[in-house]
């Protein structure tokens, strides 16, 4: 390990994290209810901007009303460039702050992003003696925000994670999709001919290295990588595999834009059975080892060392999580 420690941002438990418009809050009593790690109450691209201003007042009253039980509550202000953005995080802060887990900055493109909202924040904390620190989620989803997600990642102390949004993404670097979060047929690789000259064609990810590299970035600063939305809700099939792929890249979770999809995200994001009781068997087959001396063993007819029991103890920890949630 480096001499470099990394700080581990709360141990919050992520695998779902729904999405509800600000402005449709006949939307939020049945959100309450539901079994979702975190809800993200909009205030910016689900909100028409007339409607800005009752988004922001139904969010307050909704905060500081219902019952949210234990989820973890976040509010996607408005980005820097607009002029909601002020009121957004005033407004909100002051008036709902006891109850507010977490704030998720959209297209955070600079440290110096993070910066000024930290600012903002942690005046308004001081000034109401709130308790808690309200955390920070950055969407990262610009290829300006891309290119600093290091620099993001590492600039506040609030920071706990960072969320891939693949529909801004797209939008900025001008990739060529067809779904939001879905793949295209055109980037995938032709293979040679065959014997009998037939060929197949392979559907590639093209998301492959922008959630890569914002995982590696958020894992090198102690925080969650979250994969964003699937834009299309009646593709189960769909979504779970998109989950999948973050899942095996190492993101703990991802968007549901609707209720059906938080299910989907809970499922894929816990760790299975089968993955459970092997973390189990590897951890005893390394105890076992270490009392005759050895660092390293075989289980089902494969290595296991170090390495391994440190990948168990982070799925058991996970089942931990799940189980207190
Ligand atoms: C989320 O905000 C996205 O743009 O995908
Ligand atoms: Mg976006």
């Amino acid at each position: 390990m480096s001499f470099q420690p990394i700080e581990q941002a709360p141990g919050r438990l992520n695998r779902s994290e729904l999405a509800i418009p600000g402005s449709q809050p006949q939307m939020f009593e049945k959100a309450a209810k539901l079994d979702v790690d975190v809800i993200f109450l909009d205030l910016e691209d689900a909100v028409a901007p007339n409607e800005k201003e009752q988004a922001r007042k139904n969010i307050i009253k909704a905060l500081n009303e219902i019952d949210w039980g234990n989820k973890s509550m976040s509010v996607r202000i408005n980005g820097l460039d607009t002029h909601y953005m002020y009121r957004d995080v005033v407004d909100v802060v002051e008036q709902a702050g006891e109850r507010l887990d977490l704030i998720m900055i959209p297209k955070v493109g600079t440290a110096a992003d993070v910066y000024a909202v930290d600012m903002m924040v942690t005046q308004i904390e001081a000034a109401k003696g709130y308790k808690k620190r309200i955390g920070f989620e950055h969407i990262i989803e610009t290829a300006l925000g891309m290119q600093n997600v290091s620099e993001i990642a590492a600039a506040s102390p609030r920071n706990e994670s960072l969320h891939f949004g693949v529909a801004d993404y797209a939008a900025s670097t001008r990739a060529r999709t067809t779904i939001i979060g879905g793949v295209n047929e055109d980037y995938s690789v032709l293979t040679d001919p065959a014997k009998d000259g037939s060929r197949e064609v392979h559907w590639g990810d093209m998301w492959h290295y922008a959630l890569a590299r914002m995982v590696v970035a958020a894992r090198a600063n102690g925080l969650r990588p979250i994969d964003g939305p699937f834009g299309d809700f009646s593709d189960p099939d769909g979504y779970r595999a998109a989950a999948k792929r973050a899942a095996v890249l190492g993101c703990e979770g991802k968007w549901a834009i609707h209720p059906s999809q938080a299910a989907l995200a809970n499922e894929v994001m816990s760790p299975s059975d089968s993955e459970v009781d092997r973390a189990e068997r590897i951890l005893k087959a390394m105890a076992d080892a270490e009392k005759t001396g050895k660092g390293a063993v075989s289980l089902d007819g494969r290595l296991i060392d170090y390495a391994s029991i440190r990948q168990a103890e982070v799925l058991i920890e996970k089942v931990k999580q799940v189980a207190t949630a």
